[in-house]
């Protein structure tokens, strides 16, 4: 076996958060498998495409042959998965797409890794992993004085996108129990930072409050999620792999519950900051509630004593840290936000923000 990382999804936000990671802090190669959908990003990947210890595949995790053949190739000592379909909304338009990758595409890979895996060399099997990276969404949706979501809350999905998400965290963990296949799950709260492509809460109240568009809350605004910035997440990520026990679940969360409103004040007060001459300021006044997101769930927040106990993992950034990066970030990056933001991009904030949706 080589030392190599297969990442699966490396071209979209969080996995290209963590591709530079970990070319940044490990001597393993990175080996990115990625359809490269409208969410995957080959730019997200300048700093590192030249880097010898990086590698670019193109290709469909449904593909089992080009799976079997990538892995045979390949030989790599560990998978990571964040391949997906990932936007709520996005699932509630066409819930297909969500079905096909996550569902059978998380299929596909642990077939294909199963076959793989059992052919290695003992030792190899041994220390061989196979990570995947799921959602706080797969708990459902908690009430005000709920208590955090642990590792053993039962799974109550309510959305296409978190359905299908439990549903591969299911088969991975039957991959464990009937075939021993040595996986890791991850269940993570919301990320935000780099490269978060702009139909995500965060970085499209960013981009619209920057250009003097409507900022667009739905329902009431005092849905709670907790933060966590991306850049945690990879690290918690990465120690999960190397000190994670085999079979085992494990949260990970800022704990840092903020209702949405909470979060455009944090983004509207920062841009009237730096950018005092947008065409409107202060920024805030560009609020406005619009038609909830049917089935919209109220509240999310991860018990993360688990990780903390376990692989004495914590966040490094506070919201207030995070959130400051992450407006800069956009501020900066505007060829970025412009090749993201042409094209389809615009039928999608046409179709999601109709008046009927
Ligand atoms: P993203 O939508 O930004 O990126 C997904 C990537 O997967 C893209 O590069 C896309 O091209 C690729 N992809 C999609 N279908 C594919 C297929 N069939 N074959 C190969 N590649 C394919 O997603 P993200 O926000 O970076 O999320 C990554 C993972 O983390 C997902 O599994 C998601 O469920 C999970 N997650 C996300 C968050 C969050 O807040 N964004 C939180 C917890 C967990
Ligand atoms: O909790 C983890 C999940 O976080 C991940 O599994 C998903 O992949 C990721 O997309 C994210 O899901 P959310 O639905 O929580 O994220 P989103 O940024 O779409 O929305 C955050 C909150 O903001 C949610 O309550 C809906 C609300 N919202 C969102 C958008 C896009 C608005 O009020 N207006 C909007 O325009």
């Amino acid at each position: 076996m080589e030392d190599l990382i297969l990442v699966t999804g490396g071209a979209g936000f969080i996995g290209s958060n963590f591709v530079l990671q970990s070319i940044a802090s490990e001597p393993a190669r990175i080996l990115n498998l990625d359809k490269l959908t409208y969410a995957g990003n080959l730019n997200n990947l300048r700093a590192v495409e030249a880097h010898p210890r990086y590698r670019f595949a193109q290709g469909d995790i449904v593909d089992r042959d080009f799976l079997r053949d990538l892995l045979g190739r390949e030989q790599p000592r560990a998978i990571v998965h964040f391949a997906a379909e990932s936007h709520v909304d996005r699932s509630i338009h066409g819930p297909d797409d969500f079905v096909r990758t996550n569902v059978n595409g998380t299929f596909s890979l642990l077939e294909e890794a199963r076959a793989y895996w059992s052919a290695l060399p003992e030792l190899d099997r041994a220390s061989f992993r196979f990570l995947h990276v799921s959602t706080d969404e797969v708990y459902g949706s908690l009430g005000p004085s709920d208590p955090a979501f642990s590792e053993i809350t039962p799974y109550a999905p309510n959305s296409p996108y978190s359905a299908s998400k439990a549903a591969s965290d299911h088969l991975v963990r039957a991959y464990h129990h009937t075939y021993g296949l040595p996986v890791l799950t991850t269940n993570c709260s919301n990320n935000y930072g780099p490269h978060q492509f702009p139909e995500k809460l965060i970085p499209l109240i960013i981009l619209n409050a920057c250009a003097g568009k409507p900022l667009p809350v739905y329902g009431d605004g005092k849905n709670v999620r907790d933060w966590l910035y991306v850049e945690d997440h990879c690290r918690a990520i990465r120690t999960v792999l190397s000190n994670g026990r085999a079979g085992e679940t494990y949260n990970i969360g800022g704990r840092s519950e903020k209702k949405n409103l909470e979060i455009i004040g944090a983004i509207c007060g920062l841009l009237d900051e730096l950018r005092p001459n947008d065409p409107a300021v202060p920024h805030s006044k560009l609020i406005t509630f619009v038609k909830d997101r049917p089935g919209h769930d109220r509240r999310y927040a991860m018990d993360t004593r688990k990780i903390e106990r376990e692989l004495n993992w914590r966040p490094l950034e506070t919201f207030e840290s995070g959130i400051h990066k992450t407006v800069r970030w956009y501020l900066e990056h505007e060829d970025w936000v412009r090749d993201v933001t042409s094209g389809s991009y615009r039928q999608w904030m046409a179709k999601n923000y109709a008046t009927e949706r």
